[in-house]
């Protein structure tokens, strides 16, 4: 039984007031925890959002390096993190690998890196606009896939969240469709039962993120292969209350 998951990625958002009013607005909903909800604040906000938050919402990073420590200037090692108490990190954003020049191959690197200080991480991946309409989206997602999966041994995949996020519906507010989404997270869900166990593919849970808001999400927590969102614009608003608390 794969646990509900809901990701608030702030992004390059908020001040310290905002946050501190999203906070409160998550605190008061007394959350249950049959949904796992985390959020992530820019890394500057960090220990204030973990400090704030009552349990069981937790906070996760949106990115971290590959190095424990050293003359990495503007970077956060995943050690830091973990010694700081913060347990989860977002890697692999499409934000990160267009503008920031995140590859496969470092993405795969920083993923190595967080497992050994063990931390929990939620990957992304996803196709661009250009390459849905080429017909290869599971080339792009297998491809991406197999970078990270290259660094996670078996035991290991209980701390990956594998978040599919088509390039063409972040911030666009073009979701993708019901049918759309549950297609892709199937095959990844094959692709991990091929590529790593049955067990695996099984137990480890594929969320979707690009334009989620408390109006569709009902309807794209339906299929079996959904297992949560990763929520960008509306983790700002009250609204992703409403996300965290979707019927799945
Ligand atoms: P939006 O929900 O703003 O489309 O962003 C999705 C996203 O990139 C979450 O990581």
């Amino acid at each position: 039984q794969r646990k509900f998951f809901v990701g608030g990625n702030f992004k390059m958002n908020g001040s310290m007031k905002l946050i501190k009013e999203i906070v409160d607005q998550i605190n008061a909903a007394n959350l249950d925890g049959s949904t796992e909800v985390i959020v992530a604040p820019p890394a500057l906000y960090l220990l204030q959002v973990q400090e704030m938050l009552k349990k069981p919402v937790e906070v996760s990073a949106q990115n971290c390096f590959t190095e424990v420590s050293g003359a990495f200037t503007g970077e956060i090692s995943p050690n830091q993190l973990k010694d700081a108490n913060v347990h989860w990190v977002i890697l692999g954003h499409s934000e990160r690998r267009s503008l920031f020049g995140d590859t496969d191959k470092l993405v795969a690197d920083k993923v190595a890196a967080a497992l050994k200080a063990d931390l929990k991480i939620i990957a992304c991946i996803g196709e661009t606009l250009e390459e849905r309409e080429k017909g290869v989206t599971m080339q792009v997602v297998e491809r991406q896939l197999d970078a990270i999966a290259g660094e996670v041994k078996e035991a290991d995949w209980k701390d990956i969240v594998i978040a599919y996020e088509p390039v063409w519906a972040i911030g666009t507010g073009k979701v993708a469709t019901v049918e759309q989404a549950q297609e892709v997270h199937k095959d990844i869900r094959q692709w991990l039962s091929k590529r790593v166990s049955s067990a695996v593919a099984e137990s480890t849970r594929i969320i979707y993120g690009g334009s989620v808001n408390a109006k569709n999400c009902g309807e794209l927590a339906g299929p079996p292969d959904i297992d949560g969102f990763l929520v960008g614009g509306a983790s700002l608003k009250p609204e992703f209350l409403d996300i965290c608390k979707v019927q799945h």
